[in-house]
């Protein structure tokens, strides 16, 4: 299926590695200009020169950009210097790092805080900076805009050690689903995805973590996420980037206002 993304340009967040990384492969591949941004230039310009290798695409649609996506004055320099790098914007893809594991006595109130800015705020001011230009991209003559925020499974059930990313996660569902509506009109659609288990760093990270608090050993560990979905298997950060490719598509022009999980049967509700 030809998603319809040759040409369009796309800002793609938390992209220097782990799942933003593979959905710029992804969207290059089909032929999108794309912006990605990182707090850590050097790692960011690595991943450009990656996502271009591995895509075959010219180097020139790549544009690594360093901006921590907690800084209001970052983001809104890095919307600005993607549009005036490629002549506007079409796709919006927010993203940035998980925040840490931890139980309710575990986390001080400025742990709160951070986390919040982290998952929630950043994508409100990805998308404040990013709006006046999507909706130029979806008044234009072929038009096409669309936002889509990572968020996790864990906004649709609870993971225990991860108060954090539940509480925050579900903000940004929230959030999305009004902007769905507000921006409907405009026809720009507005969907959130929520990956399952997917092996990146993070993945990694919160097997560690886990490992070290538990004693269980790390293949235990891993072994117990894969046995809890349908496919019995962890998820390849390509295979998420296929379905986020897809929900940013023009082919996905009737798709709005929806959380779209790529979990491998992790959740068990019927819809
Ligand atoms: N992998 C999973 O199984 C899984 C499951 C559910 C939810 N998620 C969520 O999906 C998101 C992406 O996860 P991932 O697995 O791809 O993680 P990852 O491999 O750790 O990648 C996170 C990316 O975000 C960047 N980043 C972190 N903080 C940032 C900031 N303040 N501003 C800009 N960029 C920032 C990191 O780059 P720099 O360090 O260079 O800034 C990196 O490129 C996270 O929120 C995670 O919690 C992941």
């Amino acid at each position: 299926m030809d998603l319809g993304i040759e040409g369009r340009i796309a800002f793609i967040a938390g992209a220097s590695s782990g799942l933003g990384r593979a959905v710029a492969v992804a969207l290059a591949r089909e032929g999108a200009r794309v912006a990605i941004c990182s707090r850590n230039r050097k790692r960011i310009t690595a991943a450009a020169d990656r996502v271009a290798q591995e895509t075959g695409v010219d180097r020139e649609r790549v544009f690594p950009l360093a901006c921590d996506v907690t800084k209001e004055r970052d983001v809104d320099d890095a919307i600005e210097r993607t549009c005036a790098h490629f002549g506007g914007l079409h796709i919006l893809v927010t993203n940035a790092g998980g925040p840490p594991p931890g139980y309710i006595d575990d986390l001080s109130l400025e742990t709160w805080r951070a986390a919040i800015e982290l998952n929630l705020v950043s994508t409100i001011q990805l998308c404040r900076a990013a709006l006046p230009h999507l909706r130029a991209a979806a008044a234009a003559d072929d038009p096409h805009a669309s936002i889509l925020m990572i968020t996790s499974i864990s906004a649709k059930r609870p993971i225990p050690s991860l108060y954090l990313s539940n509480a925050t996660r579900a903000g940004v569902q929230g959030f999305a689903k009004t902007l769905s509506e507000e921006l409907g009109p405009a026809g720009i659609t507005v969907n959130t995805i929520l990956p399952g288990y997917t092996r990146t760093e993070r993945l990694k990270e919160l097997a560690a973590h886990l490992a070290s608090t538990s004693g269980t050993p790390v293949e235990e560990i891993e072994a117990g996420w894969a046995e809890n979905n349908a496919l019995r298997r962890i998820a390849e950060p390509e295979e998420f980037a296929a379905a986020a490719a897809f929900l940013v598509s023009k082919r996905a022009a009737y798709v709005t206002g929806t959380g779209f999980p790529v979990d491998g049967g992790w959740s068990k509700h019927v819809l």
